[in-house]
This record gives C-alpha cells, structure tokens and sequence, in this order.
C-alpha cells in the first residue's frame, strides 16, 4: 500500500516543520514524515525550510548565522497566528527523539544545495544512529552528491535523490548511486515511470502531492509513497479506494 509522508509535518493545518505539525501528523494516521534540515552558526542541525529564517518565524537573516540558543527564542507559528502557544525551530535531536517512540518513517531532506553545510551528512547519521532509527530513515537532498556521501558514510540508511524535474529512465539513475528509490516532483512521476521503476525495484515517493486527482492517481499505480500536506486528507481518499 502507498505510504501517506506528511510533508514539512501536517503543514496544510499547522506551522510547517514544528513539533505540533509532526504530532498532528502523526494523529491524523501520516505513516510517516518528511523534514528539511539546516544548520546553525555552532554546528547545531534544524528544523526548518528556508535558508533564511524570514518567511516562517519572526526574526530575519540566515539560519547559519544564528546559535541554536538564538533560534530557539523565534517564534515559528508562521501564518497560523491565531495558536495560542509559539511554536519554535525544532532541532533535528527533539525530533528523532520523539520520533523513536512513534512507528512513524522519516524522510531528512537536508538542505545542502544553496548553502554547502561542512559535515552536515556525518552529523545527521550520528544522530539517526544515536537513536537507533537507519532502518526507519530515508535521507533525501537536490544536493546527489551530499546523498552519494551519506551512503557512503552509512550504507545501512537509505538515500533518496530529489528530482524536480523529469529524467529519463531515473531508476536507472537510483541504482548507480545504489538509491533503493527516488523522490520526483509529481509532474515528473506520470505513470509509465511509476510502473517502470518498481518494476526494477526501486520505490518512487513523489512531492509535494496535494490534488486529490493526483493521489488517486498515485495510489492507484500503486506508488510506494505520497508527499503530502495534507496527510488527513489523503488518507480518506486512499480509505476510499482500498475498502
Ligand atoms: O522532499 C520533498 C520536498 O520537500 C522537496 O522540496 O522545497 O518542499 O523541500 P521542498
Ligand atoms: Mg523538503
């Protein structure tokens, strides 16, 4: 069946990568998650989307040039003012943390393509190992050579290229970067790549898929997952088609 992976958490109802919208997430029957990761001026990896800190909290600049001390007193509920609680930058620690007491997968997206972070893979890998989670994680990045590293660091955890746009035979890509699978946007994932691709065994996770058309369509070629806003959402429709 096709995994529903709330991205950036339940972020069509909450404020995106905050702890609220992964336990909503995960309330609303998400199987699992997708977060991107950034990393702060002493070395701290975050939660959060945005190089700059500017469209989803309070404050301004880059993330790199904040301690995560200085990050943490930002508030970070974005356009969903009417909450009465903050909500803050969430370090990527606070959220395996909690993680590892769910059932739930994780997709870390690290953020590594505009701002090269100096050993953000190696930290990332010894926190998911830290916390017992290389079989539950898949690590995901625009950056391929960041992902082909990450393997190489830690051939236990799976890697997953981002791709925004169509590439011909990418199955054939994941696996000569040994990717047991490929995150395309949903408009490079029609069906005859869908089909293609598990066929060679390689799962195909497309995103951000949000048209009720387009998960109908996904789940129906069987997709292996779905990134979605909207994870409540999906589920009733694949409810829908399944029982
Ligand atoms: O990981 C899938 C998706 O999140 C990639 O794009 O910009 O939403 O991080 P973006
Ligand atoms: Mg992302």
């Amino acid at each position: 069946m096709t995994l529903i992976l709330a991205h950036r958490g339940y972020a069509a109802e909450y404020p995106e990568n905050t702890m609220l919208a992964f336990k909503e997430a995960e309330k609303a029957g998400a199987d699992g998650l997708e977060l991107d990761v950034q990393m702060t001026r002493d070395g701290e990896l975050v939660v959060i989307h945005d190089e700059k800190v500017d469209r989803t909290t309070d404050g301004t600049g880059l993330v790199k040039d904040y301690t995560l001390g200085d990050l943490r007193k930002l508030d970070a509920r974005f356009k969903f003012k009417e909450l009465s609680r903050r909500e803050q930058i969430p370090s990527l620690e606070e959220v395996l943390e909690w993680l590892a007491g769910t059932r739930l997968v994780c997709n870390i997206e690290l953020k590594n393509s505009i701002i090269p972070y100096e050993g953000m893979e190696e930290k990332v890998i010894d926190m998911v190992r830290a916390y017992e989670l290389s079989d539950r994680i898949i690590i995901s990045s625009f950056n391929h050579y960041s992902i082909v590293q990450s393997y190489l660091l830690a051939p236990e955890i799976e890697i997953a290229p981002l791709l925004s746009e169509g590439l011909y035979m990418p199955w054939i890509y994941a696996q000569s970067i040994k990717a047991k699978g490929f995150h395309p946007h949903w408009r490079a994932a029609p069906d005859q790549i869908v089909t293609a691709s598990l066929e060679s065994g390689i799962e195909v996770r497309p995103y951000t898929v949000n048209k009720e058309s387009e998960l109908e369509r996904l789940f129906k070629v069987n997709c292996s997952a779905v990134i979605t806003d909207d994870p409540a959402k999906a589920k009733i429709i694949r409810e829908k088609l399944f029982t």
